[in-house]
């Protein structure tokens, strides 16, 4: 019995690791965001997946639900998995920073991109993430998760699309979906379409990853 505690203890359970790491975050003080959050959004579907998608952080709905990706960027997202018949319990689906980053603009609180600094203070809990989840695919969905988990200098226009490696993990990054929804015309078109595009690619990956597990 001794040594099935100990295997759990010593994080062999990705559950029970997760867990815990997730009951860190709800109390986490490391940054200012931890002052105006509603909810702390740590992490959703199977922590046996090979493949991980961190996105950027929790907006308003996010904030309120304490799941990731439940407002308009989230339905896109489901959209774009069922593009390569994936859903979001196929994936483990974490973001970069666990609170949401919000400024006061007309009396309301409006999203705003995270700052370096908040970036910094939450990156031990996406590192543990991964370590606990052992992901051989990481997407990247947008470019602050792109400067965070593959390289600080990642530029999304030009960079996305490409495998990087980091640390054994197979990584990519793609537009994160809440800036396709805000193009337009053209610009919609192709930003979807490399979106498309970069999910077939980490979907050949995906699979071939599951064949090697069997
Ligand atoms: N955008 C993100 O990057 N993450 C969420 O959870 C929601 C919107």
């Amino acid at each position: 019995m001794d040594s099935l505690f100990e295997s759990l203890e010593g994080g062999e359970n990705r559950e029970e690791r997760l867990a815990e790491l997730a009951r860190q975050v709800s109390v986490c003080t490391r940054c200012d965001l931890a002052l105006n959050r509603t909810n702390t959004v740590f992490g959703t579907g199977d922590p046996y997946s090979p493949l991980m998608l961190v996105g950027e952080g929790p907006g308003e709905n996010e904030d309120a639900t304490g799941l990731p990706f439940v407002g308009r960027a989230g339905k896109l997202l489901d959209d774009i998995l069922a593009a390569v018949d994936l859903t979001r319990q196929d994936v483990y689906l974490t973001n970069t920073v666990k609170c949401r980053a919000a400024v006061e603009e007309g009396g309301r609180m409006k999203n705003r991109p995270p700052r370096a600094g908040e970036i910094r203070a939450c990156n031990p809990y996406l590192q543990s993430q991964m370590e606990a989840v052992k992901p051989e695919i990481i997407l990247c969905l947008g470019g602050p998760a792109a400067k965070t988990v593959i390289d600080k200098d990642f530029k999304i226009t030009k960079d996305r699309g490409k495998w990087y490696e980091v640390n054994g993990i197979k990584a990519m990054a793609t537009f994160h979906p809440a800036y396709v929804l805000r193009q337009r015309g053209d610009d919609l078109q192709s930003a979807k379409r490399a979106v498309w595009k970069d999910v077939q690619a980490v979907y050949t990956e995906y699979q071939r990853a599951l064949e090697e597990q069997r």
